[in-house]
């Protein structure tokens, strides 16, 4: 899958912008704050509907406009046409200028893989990064799991509610709900269950052929582990009376983890910072392979600014194992931390005041 073109109308730092990329490898190039993680970001928001750097929308709008529009070609099989516009709190999505009404419907029509600096930390972040993460990368997957998740949220905040309006509890209202929050909690388990065996098939392999010793994995941890609906439906009887004084559900996948183990040791509390970082590039790696074989072509691979927290040997590890038919996006302050091998064929974007020079290395 590769993005063909770009255009971006006031998002961000740019009023008026149009790019066409390289099928290969795209650097953008440009000081501290020109906008280079606008551009992959405006990618990442045509893909996935909101950036992953805020939830406002507003933000995205170029200062002192009310406004902003992206659009993008993206190719396939086909060649089709994705545009998002954002004006009066309202956004509007639209393939090859249909509109299309639930986002869930939107999403998952363009795969992205996306890696920034942030991402390194993961590991070391809390739980509900590591779910928000895993969230987003099965949303992209299958567009039944953002349908199921949104159920699920519902009911929980009306289960939640409903806990906290009442000292006096209606067992068999209780009940429904809990039927109800078990079922899509199954269906989402089960999806997050498959998705972490897949990874688990040969991210450990990706691991060791950049580098890392031992083997790694990846532990799914829920509170529904090895259990039927009606063993998860005992429990939540069983703690009715812990959940009406804490006032919210204290059991269920909304509190589900994912602990990363190299052999039998969790990286988060005995893994260098170099094993944290690395674990969570294979695990980056581990998903392009993942999309390739759900839908039989590679993501769009986006890489920010990873030439500052990455020494230049484990990059040269990562473009190389990437050295294949992955469109893919590179940001960075310094060019001449590329070698000139990554630059063939790759398509340069230097950026400077709002204004973008082109060149093509062959
Ligand atoms: N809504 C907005 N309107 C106008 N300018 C904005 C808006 N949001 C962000 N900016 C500007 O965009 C710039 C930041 O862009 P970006 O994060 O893409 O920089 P960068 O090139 O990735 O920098 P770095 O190398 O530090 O990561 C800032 O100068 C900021 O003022
Ligand atoms: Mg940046």
């Amino acid at each position: 899958m590769e993005i063909t073109s770009l255009k971006l109308i006031n998002f961000r730092n740019f009023s008026n912008l149009e790019l066409n990329f390289s099928k290969n490898r795209n650097l953008i190039i440009g000081n501290n704050g020109e906008g280079k993680t606008n551009i992959v970001e405006a990618i990442f928001v045509l893909a996935l509907t909101k950036s992953f750097r805020t939830n406002e929308d507003d933000i995205l709008i170029k200062e002192n406009n009310n406004l902003y529009k992206i659009e993008g070609n993206i190719k396939s099989s086909f060649i089709n046409n994705y545009k998002i516009i954002y004006q009066d709190k309202v956004k509007v999505v639209k393939i090859n200028n249909n509109k299309i009404n639930k986002l869930s419907d939107y999403i998952s029509n363009i795969q992205v893989v996306f890696f920034s600096i942030n991402d390194l930390k993961l590991i070391k972040d809390t739980p509900n990064t590591r779910r928000k993460l895993i969230n987003l990368e099965i949303s992209q997957l299958n567009n039944n799991y953002i349908k199921y998740l949104n159920y699920y949220n519902k009911i929980l905040k009306q289960r939640n509610t409903y806990l906290k309006s009442t000292f006096n509890i209606n067992k068999s209202y209780l009940n429904i709900l809990d039927e109800q929050l078990i079922d899509y909690g199954l269906k989402i388990f089960n999806m997050r269950k498959k998705f972490i065996n897949n990874i688990n098939d040969i991210i450990s392999n990706i691991y060791n052929k950049l580098g890392g010793k031992g083997k790694l994995f990846i532990k799914y941890k829920s509170d529904y582990d090895d259990l039927d609906k009606e063993e998860i439906l005992k429990i939540y009887n069983k703690y009715i009376d812990k959940d009406l004084n804490l006032k919210s559900t204290q059991y269920g996948i909304h509190k589900d983890d994912y602990i990363f183990y190299i052999d039998d040791k969790d990286i988060k509390n005995f893994g260098s910072e170099g094993q944290q970082k690395n674990s969570v590039i294979a695990f980056k790696m581990a998903e392009l392979e993942i999309f390739n074989d759900t839908n039989n072509d590679y993501p769009i691979l986006i890489l920010d600014d990873l030439f500052s927290e990455l020494d230049i040997k484990k990059i040269e590890c990562i473009l190389d194992y990437i050295n294949r038919d992955i469109q893919t996006f590179i940001t960075t302050t310094d060019l001449k931390k590329v070698k000139n091998k990554y630059l063939k064929n790759s398509k340069v974007f230097q950026i400077k005041n709002g204004e973008i020079r082109e060149d093509f290395y062959e």
